[in-house]
């Protein structure tokens, strides 16, 4: 049997390069290996205030840059979150199996909470168990997330393993996959901290949607460290580190072939190159994001071919919780 991965990710920000590479470009990798099904997952984004056009918008964005980046709708299954009632109504029974306690531990909840102190509310708070209802409906082996999401996953395991020591195997426990990107991508303003798409600076950060000018005036722009040499020095030298390290992701080149590259060049030669080698990864990618969206309708077919296809898998899934937690399944509508 093929093994299921499930992953999903918010429409609360356009992603940058460190997320195209930390996430978008392994999901399209492992469709060869896995059933997988990824997910917009926009009834987390409402843990946040958004513009309801912005979030719609960008619900629509993400769900075509994941075909642009390389994921096969044929292949895999594609759909937005909200378009599959069934992960709200797990969300409720899964409540009924989480506690209070171990809730109250996730750091995210801890840190998000601090962050936006004047809007602490219920969903917030119960994020995990909907990231769970999302894994567990679909029989997840496998669920591809970043080092800050493996709590998640973590709890999402507990809960399923509570829910079958009660009723038997409902659940298949799933395994967090950390996937290895070989390269962390860095802030390019200040590479002691991760590439951030809510950063306050956009110089920071390269967007999967600035255009090419801004791309290279952001990479023209980057900290670069004293001396003129392109060596890769993460701790001596951060800023060209981090230059080198998305050249490298860029190109596919190892770091010690990107130094010989630039040897005797200078930051001059090397700053537009990387923006140049952005660009190279970006534009085809931008282009296929454009052909989706200017055609609304087949985008709006696509969508509801991927949440079809989702909502047989978990259908199935809450029929077996229903009828395991005793709600009255037979004559259900
Ligand atoms: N919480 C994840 C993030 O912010 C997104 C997410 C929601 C997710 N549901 C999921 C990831 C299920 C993996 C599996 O990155």
């Amino acid at each position: 049997m093929t093994k299921r991965v499930f992953s999903g990710i918010q429409p609360s920000g356009i992603p940058t390069l460190g997320n195209y590479f930390g996430a978008l470009r392994s999901w399209k990798a492992m469709q060869d290996e896995y059933d997988c099904v990824y997910s917009v997952v926009d009834l987390h984004a409402l843990t946040q205030r958004f513009d309801p056009d912005v979030l719609r918008s960008r619900t629509r964005y993400l769900y075509a840059l994941l075909l642009a980046a390389g994921i096969d709708a044929k292949k895999s299954a594609v759909f937005v979150q909200s378009h599959v009632p069934q992960h709200c109504e797990l969300t409720w029974i899964l409540n009924c199996y989480t506690m209070f306690g171990e809730l109250s531990r996730m750091t995210q909840f801890k840190d998000k909470s601090q962050k936006q102190p004047e809007n602490i509310n219920a969903g917030l708070f119960d994020y995990p168990v909907l990231m769970a209802a999302d894994i567990l409906l679909y029989d997840s082996d496998a669920v591809p997330v970043g080092q800050d999401q493996k709590q998640h996953v973590e709890i999402a395991r507990d809960i399923a393993e509570r829910f079958n020591s009660v009723y038997g195997g409902i659940f298949i426990i799933p395994q967090p996959m950390i996937p290895k990107i070989g390269g962390k991508v860095l802030s390019l303003l200040d590479p002691s901290r991760k590439m951030d798409k809510s950063d306050p600076l956009p110089g920071a950060y390269l967007s999967l949607a600035d255009s090419p000018d801004e791309i290279m005036k952001k990479c023209k722009r980057a900290v670069t460290d004293s001396g003129a040499e392109v060596r890769f020095d993460p701790v001596g030298k951060p800023g060209v580190s981090n230059l080198i390290g998305i050249y490298a992701l860029c190109t596919g080149k190892t770091t010690q072939d990107v130094e010989k590259e630039f040897e005797g060049k200078g930051y001059g030669v090397f700053k537009p190159a990387v923006g140049e080698a952005v660009n190279a990864v970006l534009d085809p990618i931008r282009r296929d994001v454009d052909v989706y969206l200017s055609d609304g309708s087949q985008l709006d077919a696509l969508m509801r071919e991927g949440a079809l296809r989702a909502k047989a898998v978990a259908e199935k899934t809450l029929t077996r919780v229903r009828r395991a937690v005793g709600l009255a399944e037979s004559a259900h509508v």
